[in-house]
């Protein structure tokens, strides 16, 4: 029917209705979609008392979905029909999109930037990552240009018709920084928030991201934590009010020794994609970590990209450089500029196997 939505006869029946259940509270969040808009009331507290097929019958009333795991609003419940995934910029992220996000793991210089993004033109490429704020094990290490290079970045980004950055960042100011930023370039480039996996659960971080509705996230799978509470971690942004959340799987550390920078866990993917709604993503750069050549001449990152497309991700995060020698930041797990078309064209290999497996 029509909208419900606060002030219409419907919600106020429905509001009406809770209000007489004491020890329930209720948070309403209005979902738009391109064909609908949906109004969602979480109803929190002594809800087992609550008679679903009643509150079925209030009218306006499209779906009861009674919600028993932690991560209740980016869970995937019984019978559940919200949509999954969100519009951001022009691009698509759901659980059936897939979107390729090449780029610098650490922004190092103009030179370097422009002609990543220009390579990603020549590919038809859309989306891209960009590292200007960098969570390091020393402090000695490079901590990234921060907001000085914010300027060059969005300038030529939107220059060669980059849609969206992946771009990490460590602290709440950054989001202002990057918004005026964006708004000083004035190009159409938009930004995608990217929460690292030594942020995962840096709950006031996780908070800051979730108030704030200008960007979407990308939100890493803590490597030293359980996927479960990786996933709560999405729930933090979620409860806050921001549910634009794109999880991306980047390995997990193990203590039995690996030939890789981490364990790949990537079949991980069909298991977020259904415990949850949210878009999935991979990593194959942080979570391989080397540029290690099987027998068969081909990359191991490639492979681990591969693995992670067939299984249904959709969307890879991967590092590139023009010279990954001179990199500041993870130079052995960055492909060359040289690599991206073959790299792009290993992807469509295993998007398509993914789709043909799935028609
Ligand atoms: C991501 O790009 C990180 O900044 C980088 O992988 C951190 O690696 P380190 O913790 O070994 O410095
Ligand atoms: C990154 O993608 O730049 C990064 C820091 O990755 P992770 O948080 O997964 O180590």
């Amino acid at each position: 029917q029509e909208h419900v939505h606060a002030g219409t006869p419907a919600f106020v029946s429905i509001m009406e209705y809770l209000s007489r259940r004491p020890g329930v509270s209720v948070r309403a969040q209005e979902i738009k979609g391109a064909q609908q808009t949906l109004t969602e009331l979480y109803l929190i507290g002594d809800t087992a008392t609550l008679d679903r097929e009643e509150i079925a019958d209030l009218p306006g009333v499209e779906q009861v979905v009674r919600v028993s795991r932690e991560y209740r609003i980016v869970g995937r419940h019984q019978d559940d029909f919200r949509p999954s995934g969100f519009e951001y910029n022009g691009v698509t992220f759901s659980q059936d999109s897939f979107e390729l996000f090449p780029g610098l793991c650490a922004v190092d210089n103009r030179e370097h930037v422009d002609r990543t993004f220009a390579a990603l033109a020549v590919q038809g490429l859309r989306c891209a990552r960009m590292g200007a704020y960098k969570p390091r094990t020393s402090p000695y290490a490079f901590q990234g240009h921060g907001a000085a290079c914010l300027p060059f970045v969005f300038e030529s980004a939107g220059r060669h018709g980059v849609r969206v950055i992946a771009m990490e960042i460590t602290h709440e100011k950054h989001i202002q920084e990057i918004n005026d930023a964006l708004s000083a370039v004035g190009q159409p480039t938009g930004v995608m928030l990217q929460v690292g996996t030594r942020n995962t659960q840096n709950f006031e971080l996780l908070k800051a991201i979730g108030r704030q509705h200008e960007f979407p996230v990308l939100l890493k799978r803590g490597f030293g934590i359980s996927l479960e509470e990786s996933l709560n971690a999405a729930e933090y942004l979620a409860s806050e009010g921001n549910q634009r959340v794109v999880f991306c799987l980047r390995g997990v550390k193990t203590s039995l020794g690996d030939p890789h920078r981490n364990l790949v866990d990537f079949a991980h993917v069909p298991v977020v994609k259904r415990l949850t709604r949210m878009p999935v993503g991979v990593d194959p750069s942080h979570s391989v970590g080397r540029r290690d050549v099987g027998p068969d001449g081909i990359e191991d990152i490639h492979h681990a990209a591969a693995q992670g497309v067939i299984a249904g991700a959709n969307l890879v995060l991967v590092d590139f450089h023009p010279a990954p020698a001179k990199a500041l930041v993870d130079g052995p797990q960055a492909l060359t500029l040289e690599e991206l078309p073959l790299f792009v064209e290993d992807m469509q290999i295993a998007r398509e196997a993914y789709l043909k497996r799935r028609a």
